[in-house]
C-alpha cells in the first residue's frame, strides 16, 4: 500500500490531474466527506487528507510514503530529511515582503509579521537588517494596518489580498510551487511502486507542456 499525504483545497484540486492520470481517483470527495483516509480507485494507493503545513511531518515520520507540499512549507519545515524528486509546478505563487502602500522606507530594527518565521529570519539576516519576527497563523495583512508590524512576509498570487488591505508587495523572496516529497525509507522499501508513480507524474507534467 502507498499512502500519499495531500491537503484539501488548492493543492488537492491542482494535484488531481496528476493523481487521475496515474489511475488514482478518491472514492469519496474530500470536499464533502469528513473521512481523513480516502481509499482510491487503485487498491494499492490511499490518500491522507491533512493540513498543508503538516504534510512534511507525516512524510518525514513515514506516516505517509509520499506527499505534495508547497516549497514555502518545505523550507519552513526544514525538509532535508525528505526526498524532493519532482516540482509539480502547481499552486504557483511568490513569497514576498509587503508593506503599507504609504509606509516610509524601512530603517533600524523592524518588526515583521509572518507564519514563515525561519524563512523570514534567514532572509533579513542575510540582508543585514535587524528584524523582530512575530509569528502569526493567518491574516498577516492585518498586522501593518493595526501597528503590529512594519512589514509582512506572505504569499502573493494575484496581489488582490494586499491591494484590498492597502498594502503593496515589495521584495521577492522566492517563487513557490508545490513539490512531490518522498519518505527516505519508503524510497528504499517501496522503490518499484514509488518510481512507477514518479514516472507517471513526470509524464503528466511533460504532457502539460
Ligand atoms: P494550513 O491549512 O496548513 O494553514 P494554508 O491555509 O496556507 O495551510 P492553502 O491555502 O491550501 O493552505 O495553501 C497551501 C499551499 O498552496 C501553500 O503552502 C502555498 O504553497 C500554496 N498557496 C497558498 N496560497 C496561494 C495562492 N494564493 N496562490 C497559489 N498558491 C498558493
Ligand atoms: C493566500 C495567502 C494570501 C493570498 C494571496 O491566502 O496567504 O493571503 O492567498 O493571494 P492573492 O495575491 O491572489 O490575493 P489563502 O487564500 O490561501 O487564504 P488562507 O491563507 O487564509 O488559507
Amino acid at each position: 500500500m502507498l499512502t500519499i499525504a495531500v491537503s484539501k483545497g488548492r493543492i488537492f484540486e491542482e494535484a488531481l490531474p496528476f493523481l487521475e492520470a496515474a489511475g488514482i481517483t478518491p472514492i469519496d470527495d474530500p470536499k464533502t466527506c469528513r473521512k481523513l483516509i480516502l481509499r482510491t480507485t487503485r487498491e494499492d494507493v490511499q490518500l491522507v487528507i491533512i493540513r498543508a503545513t503538516d504534510v512534511p511531518t507525516f512524510v518525514e515520520y513515514g506516516a505517509a510514503d509520499l506527499g505534495i507540499a508547497g516549497k514555502d512549507v518545505l523550507l519552513e519545515h526544514g525538509a532535508e530529511s525528505l526526498y524532493e524528486p519532482l516540482d509539480l509546478g502547481i499552486a504557483r505563487c511568490r513569497l514576498m515582503t509587503a508593506e503599507h502602500k504609504d509606509a516610509p522606507p524601512l530603517s533600524g530594527r523592524i518588526r515583521v509579521a509572518t507564519k514563515y518565521v525561519k524563512i523570514a529570519q534567514r532572509y533579513f539576516a542575510k540582508k543585514g537588517i535587524q528584524a523582530e519576527i512575530i509569528k502569526l497563523y493567518g491574516s498577516m495583512e492585518l498586522a501593518p494596518l493595526v501597528g503590529l508590524a512594519d512589514c509582512i512576509v506572505d504569499l502573493v498570487e494575484t496581489g488582490n489580498t494586499l491591494k484590498a488591505n492597502n498594502l503593496e508587495p515589495r521584495e521577492l523572496i522566492m517563487h513557490i510551487s508545490s513539490r512531490l516529497v518522498v519518505n527516505k525509507a519508503a524510497m528504499k522499501m517501496k522503490n518499484r511502486a514509488i518510481v512507477d508513480l514518479l514516472n507517471q507524474f513526470e509524464a503528466t507534467l511533460a504532457n502539460k507542456g
